[in-house]
């Protein structure tokens, strides 16, 4: 649908910053939602090489109409270190990727990505707190899932990653941000707990291997995704012919833009 804005000279300017450039979807998805809303704000996207990042940043907070960041690769971990406060799950993942400019020319930054996470599956009726997961993957979203969801009170936190030192890096961090959580690497067996969530990139190309072994998902789980396309991935797909509950990726993205807007003040 094409986005017609009325762009004034009081429309308030936001952006989403990586390199490239071309992939990025926040302007559509953002746009769309000013539109509907009837906010009168813009988000542009902004090609920054990494090299330019500070002259970039220092360029925005130069701009008082200029609102707020999406960011994304390469640029996540740079500009968290260019923030003068950082939110609890920006701190301990090491990573942002939104970034707001107050009025009194503070910069502020977190992330959002296990908080989308967190978001959406609340919004599907599941809630996380209390419940015991299997968490494949230990990458970068893997990291954000793992922080969001200790904080969030999981009764236990098994993550299993291919790499298996990354598993063990990522339980001793969670472990140690939320003592009070039994969390360990291990091995990819659902047997015992509620929640299998996908976190590693399989399922996005049609010849990858399944992250687990489907054949030990019971109708006692729920198995959620991050994946966005395909919707069904294969992990989905066996986990409903084993009668489970399934949780898709794309709500983890829709929250996760609803959180973003209210924290960048879009
Ligand atoms: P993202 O930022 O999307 O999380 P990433 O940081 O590259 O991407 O993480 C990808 C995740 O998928 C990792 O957990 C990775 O496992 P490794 O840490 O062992 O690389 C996992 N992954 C990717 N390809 C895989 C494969 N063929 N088999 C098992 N795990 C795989």
């Amino acid at each position: 649908m094409p986005v017609t804005l009325d762009i004034t000279g009081k429309t308030r300017v936001f952006g989403i910053i990586a390199d490239p450039i071309h992939h990025v979807r926040a302007p559509m998805v953002f746009n769309e939602m000013f539109e509907r809303t009837g906010r009168d704000a813009i988000m542009v996207p902004l090609h920054v090489r990494p090299e330019q990042l500070p002259t970039a940043v220092e360029g925005f907070k130069a701009m008082p109409n200029f609102g707020g960041l999406c960011v994304t690769v390469p640029h996540k971990v740079e500009i968290m270190k260019l923030c003068d406060t950082l939110g609890e799950q920006g701190r301990l993942i090491g990573a942002t990727n939104a970034v707001r400019f107050d009025p009194d020319g503070r910069m502020s930054g977190d992330m959002f990505d296990g908080k989308g996470f967190i978001a959406g599956m609340r919004c599907q009726g599941f809630e996380p707190a209390g419940k015991s997961v299997l968490q494949l993957g230990a990458g970068g979203a893997g990291r954000a899932i793992a922080f969001a969801l200790a904080s969030e009170g999981v009764s236990k936190l098994v993550i299993h990653n291919r790499t298996r030192d990354k598993a063990e890096e990522l339980a001793t961090a969670v472990k140690a941000a939320y003592p009070s959580v039994p969390v360990e690497a291990g091995d990819a067996d659902p047997r015992g707990l509620e929640i299998i969530v996908n976190t590693t990139s399989l399922g996005l190309h049609d010849e990858d291997p399944l992250p687990m072994e489907t054949g030990l998902i019971s109708p006692e789980h729920l198995v959620a995704e991050i994946i966005m396309i395909p919707v069904e991935t294969p992990l989905l797909k066996a986990a409903k012919a084993k009668g489970a509950q399934v949780h898709y990726g794309r709500h983890m993205l829709d929250e996760q833009i609803t959180l973003i807007a209210d924290y960048i003040g879009a």
